[in-house]
């Protein structure tokens, strides 16, 4: 299934081919291709290069248990669909500054560039993230323990993209309605606020 971004400007294939798919085939995805997309997290960009990102990663063929666990922290609509992917994985950030201990308030923003990076990683090897809001950060911090100054502010799923045919009919549709986006000029104003460039 194509799902490749129809954009207005020419941009990098991996980012154009990066999509959010909720059907994912259940296989395994090689080591290698995980350790890629982490990698590319990993060399984010940060706010005094704190990389306050920490990931917890669960695979369902590797750590079944650890696997399940983090499956039960999604609402149940995630869960309806995040089942089947073979990885999930929670996107935690440290909230204050190594060493000093005071608020990095830059933590989230830098933590989503960590994730976005590995998203588009990961499309660029055939394979896809889907990020979620969608999950209950306390219920996550007790089933894996996770110290008070670090935060879980998202989970996603990683896999192979399955077809639209193995979900639900609402959810297939979903999956297949064309990609949108605002106009370029609602987002991006030329030197005055407002003045879409
Ligand atoms: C921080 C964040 C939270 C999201 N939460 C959910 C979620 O809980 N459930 C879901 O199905 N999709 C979720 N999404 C996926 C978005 O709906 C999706 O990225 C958006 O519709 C754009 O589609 P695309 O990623 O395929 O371009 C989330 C995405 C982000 C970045």
């Amino acid at each position: 299934m194509d799902r490749t971004a129809p954009t207005d400007h020419p941009v990098l294939p991996a980012i154009a081919a990066r999509w959010s798919p909720r059907s994912y085939l259940e296989e395994a995805i090689p080591d290698a291709d995980l350790r890629r997309v982490l990698e590319a997290g990993r060399w984010a960009a940060s706010a005094y290069n704190e990389q306050p990102w920490l990931y917890l990663v669960t695979r369902r063929h590797v750590e079944p248990e650890a696997h399940a666990k983090l499956l039960a922290c999604l609402v149940p609509f995630n869960q309806g669909w995040a089942v089947r992917a073979p990885v999930l994985i929670l996107a935690c950030y440290r909230q204050t500054m190594a060493g000093k201990g005071t608020p990095n308030r830059w933590a989230a923003y830098d933590t989503g560039q960590a994730s976005s990076a590995m998203a588009i990683e990961a499309a660029a090897l055939g394979l896809q993230i889907h990020q979620m809001a969608g999950f209950d950060a306390a219920a996550a911090r007790a089933a894996f323990a996770i110290p008070e100054d670090a935060e879980p502010i998202a989970a996603m799923t990683l896999g192979k993209p399955g077809p639209a045919s193995a979900l639900d009919e609402a959810l297939a549709q979903r999956e297949t309605a064309p990609r949108a986006r605002k106009p370029f000029g609602e987002l991006f104003f030329a030197g005055a606020w407002g003045k879409g460039l």
